[in-house]
């Protein structure tokens, strides 16, 4: 992909930014806690952030620790690294009660969440009082006042960290939910729930993270506030350089389900078995092979797990214009969430985020298989966390004017009329609508998926302060 035209050179990141800039950009984990809390007392509350400061992990300490990871890797054939990172980040409300008066700029950060649910495409029912509410978890529906994300190589690494984090709090807060995130086992790592590799194609920043080919290229300021590319800059207040806004989202999959639908429905094509047929209408959803993440873009019908493992290949491309859909669908997850070459790089730059979200939930059992269903009580999904200084650019756009947009990417048919694309079959949403949602371009004819297999359980919208702001602006 063409480097994106970046702004006059930036001095980002001096080493101060390094160690203002909270590390969860790019924490290294294997497991992950995310502790959604209420202040239930906000003197005592900014009191004890002066002394959880020191445990807030920087973007200089990640920096450090993955240069130790490598090292141990290399000295090594077994075995993890310990390595634990802990950050927090607070919602509009949370920042209010710690007495912030001034806005963030950000309007989707300001109202909240819920108030974004409806444009999102989340689902609503009916409580008990009659009213029309999101079909969210509580916690998310009531709202929390803020989240500490800690993230590890096991589970005793950061349960050590949580005890520290919850000595310090104490009762200043009420620990409204605890979302256990997990990489998968074996060979699954790296892959979500549905099986996709995932966390393939981020965002490069110029001087900060290691680029590989085709990668988009971002100024910093599309993900940290108050730096070269942030459209708000010069507005923005002081204390809130190196902060970054975060969009949680508690995503339900609905595996078995999904599995079932794409074995029932293989793709027929000379010469392609049945499997193979599923596998590639699977394949066709997201934009790339299940195995190892290939684009199918570069091989459209046959997998190629060594293309999908090779860092300086399994990004390197853009969407050929003259091929139409014949190698990736324009409604393909991966399409519609980057179009690439499809819109021109200035308009798709500024729509870049910083992805590092972890399923969460058990995997798949036999019977759930067998049957075609997830099992009465079971949750599994993605606890998608995404980092942007702007949700208005970056999450909350992404999700509403593409991925449920049933007109983007823009395209026209052989007569100058607008095609009609379809949602984004993973993650487009529409209410929940009985009707289903179709899908143009997967298969010659409109594709009807009848249910949504990814559910929306709601999340909130955050700002993860600079570490600077945890003993200063913040505290008491
Ligand atoms: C359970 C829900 C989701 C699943 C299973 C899922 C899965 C995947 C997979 C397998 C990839 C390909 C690997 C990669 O390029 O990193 C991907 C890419 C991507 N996803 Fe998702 N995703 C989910 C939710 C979301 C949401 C909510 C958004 C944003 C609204 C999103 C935005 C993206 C973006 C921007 C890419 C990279 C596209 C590219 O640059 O080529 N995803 N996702």
């Amino acid at each position: 992909m063409s480097q994106v035209p970046l702004n006059p050179p930036s001095t980002f990141p001096t080493p101060n930014d390094l160690k203002d800039l909270q590390g969860e950009l790019g924490f290294p984990k294997r497991v992950e806690n995310f502790i959604f809390f209420t202040i239930q007392d906000p003197a005592g509350f900014k009191h004890a952030l002066k002394q959880l400061q020191p445990l807030i992990t920087s973007t200089a300490e990640v920096q450090e620790a993955r240069k130790h990871i490598q090292e141990f890797k290399m000295r090594n054939s077994e075995g993890l690294m310990k390595f634990v990172g802990t950050n927090i980040a607070f919602s509009a409300v949370g920042l209010k009660k710690l007495g912030v008066t001034e806005s963030l700029g950000d309007v989707d950060f300001e109202n909240g969440q819920r108030k974004d649910a409806h444009n999102l495409g989340d689902t609503f029912i009916t409580d008990s009082s009659g009213q029309s509410v999101p079909d969210w978890l509580p916690a998310f529906k009531s709202g929390v006042d803020g989240v500490i994300l800690i993230g590890g190589d096991s589970l005793p690494s950061i349960f050590e960290q949580k005890n520290k984090v919850e000595h310090i709090l104490g009762n200043t807060i009420h620990e409204a939910l605890v979302v256990e995130g997990q990489a998968r086992p074996g060979k699954e790592k790296g892959h979500e729930h549905f099986g996709y590799l995932d966390n393939i194609s981020l965002p490069g920043i110029k001087n900060l993270t290691k680029i590989f080919p085709g990668q988009q290229i971002v100024d910093p300021g599309v993900l940290v506030v108050g730096q070269d590319g942030d459209k708000l800059k010069s507005s923005r207040p002081a204390w809130a350089k190196n902060g970054s806004f975060v969009a949680y989202r508690h995503l339900n999959q609905l595996v078995p389900e999904f599995n079932k639908f794409v074995n029932d429905n293989p793709i027929v094509l000379p010469g392609l078995g049945r499997p193979e047929g599923s596998a590639l209408l699977g394949s066709r959803m997201f934009g790339r092979w299940k195995s190892a993440g290939a684009p199918i873009e570069i091989t459209p019908l046959k997998d190629d797990p060594a293309l999908g493992t090779d860092d300086q290949r399994n990004n390197n491309f853009v969407f050929d214009e003259s091929a139409g859909q014949t190698r990736c669908p324009f409604s393909a997850h991966i399409r519609k969430t980057n179009p690439r070459n499809d819109l021109s790089q200035e308009f798709v730059a500024p729509h870049q985020m910083m992805r590092q979200g972890i399923p969460f939930g058990p995997e798949v059992t036999f019977g759930e298989e067998t049957l075609g269903k997830t099992g009465p009580g079971i949750n599994r999904g993605l606890a998608f966390v995404c980092y942007q200084s702007a949700l208005d650019d970056g999450f909350s756009f992404v999700q509403h004017s593409w991925a449920n947009n049933v007109k983007f990417p823009p395209k026209e048919d052989g007569n100058n009329q607008q095609l009609l694309i379809g949602f984004d079959p993973i993650i487009g949403a529409n209410g929940g609508d009985p009707s289903g949602r179709t899908v143009n371009g997967i298969i010659p004819t409109p594709l009807t998926l009848p249910i949504e297999w990814v559910v929306s359980k709601g999340g909130e919208y955050f700002f993860s302060p600079p570490i600077s702001a945890l003993s200063g602006k913040l505290a008491a």
